[in-house]
């Protein structure tokens, strides 16, 4: 297995962009591709259009939001 990991320092410099499509794209091409986000926010099963249920850790994590 190869595992690709997406990371900088800098805000919003297109890494989460950047993970969904190369996910996306890999997956077209046949491969299975599980991703993984690290990010509390969720961006990434945003952009993926899963609609998940906040547990009591992401509250902790996550202040007020
Ligand atoms: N190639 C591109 N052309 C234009 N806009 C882009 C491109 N890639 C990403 N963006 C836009 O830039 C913004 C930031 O992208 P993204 O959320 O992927 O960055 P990020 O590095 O994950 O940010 P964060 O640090 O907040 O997690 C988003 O609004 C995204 O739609
Ligand atoms: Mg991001």
């Amino acid at each position: 297995m190869r595992r690709i990991a997406v990371s900088l320092t800098k805000d919003g410099a297109a890494k989460t962009t950047s993970a969904v499509n190369l996910a996306a794209g890999l997956a077209l091409a046949g491969q299975r591709v599980p991703l993984i986000d690290t990010d509390t926010r969720g961006q990434t099963g945003f952009m993926l259009g899963v609609n998940f249920k906040r547990n009591s850790c992401d509250k902790e994590t996550s202040g007020s939001r």
